[in-house]
């Protein structure tokens, strides 16, 4: 399925709808260059999951930050992290109870 958007707004609001279906145990993958849009994408997804009044910023520096909505989200940066395969397979464990959103770039 591919899905275009031609505004922020957009982009947050099909991240929105996206949040509001999730129970809670998915990983989603996002992959795209700086500026491409995944921090938009994500805070649609992160008030689609219930948190509505959060501000959600690029964990460019902090990693990984963590949002109480419906259930836990997770925000993972992937990519300044340097996360090796250990941690990875670590944090793997956690998306099977949360959702978590990989950043990749
Ligand atoms: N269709 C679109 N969808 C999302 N963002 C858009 C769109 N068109 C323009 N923009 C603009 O592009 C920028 C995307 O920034 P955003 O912080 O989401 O990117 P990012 O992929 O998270 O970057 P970084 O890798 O630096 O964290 C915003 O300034 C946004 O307003
Ligand atoms: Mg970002």
């Amino acid at each position: 399925m591919k899905i275009l958007t031609h505004s922020p707004e957009e982009t947050e609001e099909f991240g929105r709808k996206l949040g509001l279906k999730l129970k809670g145990d998915e990983l989603i993958a996002l992959y795209g260059e700086l500026g491409s849009g995944k921090t938009v994408l994500v805070r649609g997804i992160i008030k689609g999951a219930g948190c509505t009044d959060v501000e959600v910023k690029s964990p460019s520096f902090i990693w990984v930050v963590e949002y109480e909505c419906r259930f836990k989200v997770f925000h993972v940066d992937l990519y300044r992290g340097e996360m090796d395969f250990p941690l990875l397979i670590g944090w793997l464990n956690i998306c099977q109870v949360d959702v978590s959103i990989y950043f990749w770039r």
